[in-house]
C-alpha cells in the first residue's frame, strides 16, 4: 500500500473533499482519511443552501468570500459531472426571506440593498407561491441562494478528486500527526502514512488536533435538526427562509424542514421536543404542510468557531500544517472557496490579504 503523500487530508465531509478535488487537479499527490465514510456527518444533515445572501451578517469579508463559492457552483455542476457522473442537483428558485412586520422588513434593508435582490409584498409572494402564509407582509426574493443536495456534492467532489489521482481513505480515523524532520508522520487504524502537509479538516471534531498542535483553539457543536415530508403534488417551487429556519423544495415533491440550533449538544440524534419546535415554526410559513407525510428526520454538528467565521489558514509557527473547519451553518455553500485558498496557500499562489487575516487561526 502507498503511504507517502505530498498532502494528507483529515476529514472527508464537504470541506475535506473539496479540498482534495482542488489540489489533484494541480497534480498535488493528496489523500483524505476519513473516520467513517465520506459526507457522513455533517455535510449529510445539510439541507444544502447556497446562501450567500440569506446568511449573510458582514458584507466585507462573508459576502465576497461566499460569493465567490456560490458562484463557482454554477460552473461545478457541470465540471464535476462530467468527472465523476454525480449529479450534484443544483435547483434553481431562490429564496425568499420572509418578513411578517414592518421591524422585520427594516431588518433585510442590508439584504435588499445588496445587487439582484428584491422586495416582493404578500401578494406578489402569494403569486408565485400560492400556498405560503398570509401572515407575511412580504419578502426579500434572491434569486441567486439556490440549493445542491450535500450529500452528492461531496461525493462528486471525491470522486472527480480520485479521477485525477487522490487517495480516499474511508474508515480511517486519524489518531495522531508528528513531525519528525521535514515529514508528518500520519498515525490511523490501517498503520502510519507520510506527508509533507497536513490539512485539519475534519469538522467540530478539529478541536483533537488543534490541542496536540499546541492551539488552545476549540470548536463548538450547534446541533441542527431536520424533518422531510413529502406531497404528491409539489407544494414549493422557492425555498422559503424566515429566522434561521427554512422549508428547502427538492425534487419529487420532498421538502427539507431545517432546522434548530442546539449550543453544544454532541448527540447526532434528534429530540422530539427540536422536531415539535420545527413543525411549529414551519407551520407559520406554510400552514398546509401539516397534511404532508414525514419521510425521515435526523441532525448533523455545526461546527461553530469563536466568531462563527472559519478557520482557513496555516498554523501560526508551522506553514506545513494547515487548518479548513469551522464552517459552521454555511460549510456547502463555502466549500468551493475553501479547497482553493487552501489550494493556493499550499502551491504558495496570491490569496486575498483581508481573507487570509480574516479566517486564520490565531486572529485572537
Ligand atoms: P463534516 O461534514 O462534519 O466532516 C468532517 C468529517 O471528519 C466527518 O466525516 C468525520 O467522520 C471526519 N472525522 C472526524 N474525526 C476524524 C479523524 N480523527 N480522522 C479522520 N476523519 C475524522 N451549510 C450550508 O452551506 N448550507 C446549508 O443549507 C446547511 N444546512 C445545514 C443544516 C444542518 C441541519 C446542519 C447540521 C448543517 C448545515 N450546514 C449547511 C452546515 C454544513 O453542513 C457544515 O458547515 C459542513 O458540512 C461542514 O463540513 P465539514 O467537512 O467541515 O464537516
Ligand atoms: N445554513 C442552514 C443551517 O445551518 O441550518
Amino acid at each position: 500500500m502507498k503511504t507517502k503523500y505530498d498532502v494528507a487530508v483529515i476529514g472527508g465531509g464537504i470541506i475535506g473533499c473539496s479540498i482534495a478535488y482542488y489540489l489533484a487537479k494541480e497534480n498535488i499527490d493528496v489523500a483524505v482519511f476519513e473516520e467513517t465514510q465520506i459526507a457522513s456527518k455533517s455535510t449529510r444533515a445539510a439541507a444544502g443552501m447556497l446562501g450567500a445572501h440569506s446568511e449573510c451578517d458582514d458584507l466585507e469579508i462573508f459576502y465576497p468570500f461566499a460569493r465567490s463559492s456560490q458562484l463557482d457552483y454554477f460552473q461545478l455542476q457541470d465540471e464535476l459531472k462530467e468527472l465523476s457522473g454525480v449529479n450534484i442537483e443544483l435547483r434553481k428558485g431562490g429564496i425568499f426571506q420572509l418578513a411578517y412586520s414592518e421591524h422585520e422588513k427594516d431588518e433585510l434593508s442590508a439584504t435588499l440593498a445588496l445587487p439582484t435582490i428584491s422586495w416582493y409584498d404578500c401578494t406578489a409572494v402569494r403569486n408565485r407561491e400560492n400556498s405560503v402564509s398570509e401572515d407575511i407582509i412580504g419578502a426579500a426574493y434572491i434569486e441567486d441562494d439556490v440549493n445542491v443536495l450535500p450529500h452528492s456534492t461531496c461525493l462528486a467532489f471525491s470522486k472527480s478528486a480520485q479521477v485525477f489521482g487522490a487517495s480516499i481513505f474511508e474508515f480511517t480515523p486519524v489518531l495522531a500527526i508528528q513531525k519528525e524532520d521535514d515529514t508528518y508522520t500520519i498515525k490511523t487504524n490501517k498503520g502510519t502514512f507520510q506527508a509533507k502537509t497536513v490539512v485539519v479538516a475534519n469538522g467540530v471534531w478539529s478541536s483533537s488536533f488543534f490541542h496536540q498542535l499546541g492551539l488552545h483553539h476549540t470548536l463548538s457543536p450547534v446541533k441542527g435538526e431536520c424533518i422531510s415530508v413529502s406531497s404528491e403534488q409539489p407544494l414549493l417551487k422557492h425555498t422559503l427562509f424566515h429566522e434561521h429556519c427554512y422549508i428547502v423544495p427538492r425534487d419529487n415533491g420532498r421538502l427539507v424542514i431545517g432546522a434548530t440550533m442546539v449550543k453544544n449538544d454532541w448527540h447526532e440524534q434528534p429530540t422530539l421536543g427540536g422536531l415539535e419546535s420545527l413543525i411549529a415554526k414551519a407551520k407559520t410559513m406554510l400552514p398546509t404542510i401539516t397534511d404532508l407525510k414525514i419521510e425521515s428526520c435526523w441532525a448533523g454538528l455545526r461546527p461553530q468557531t469563536f466568531d462563527k467565521k472559519p478557520f482557513i489558514g496555516y498554523h501560526p509557527e508551522d506553514e506545513d500544517i494547515l487548518f479548513a473547519t469551522g464552517h459552521f451553518r454555511n460549510g456547502i455553500l463555502l466549500a468551493p472557496a475553501t479547497g482553493q485558498m487552501i489550494r493556493d496557500l499550499i502551491v504558495k499562489k496570491d490569496v486575498r490579504k483581508d481573507w487570509i487575516e480574516a479566517f486564520k487561526i490565531n486572529r485572537i
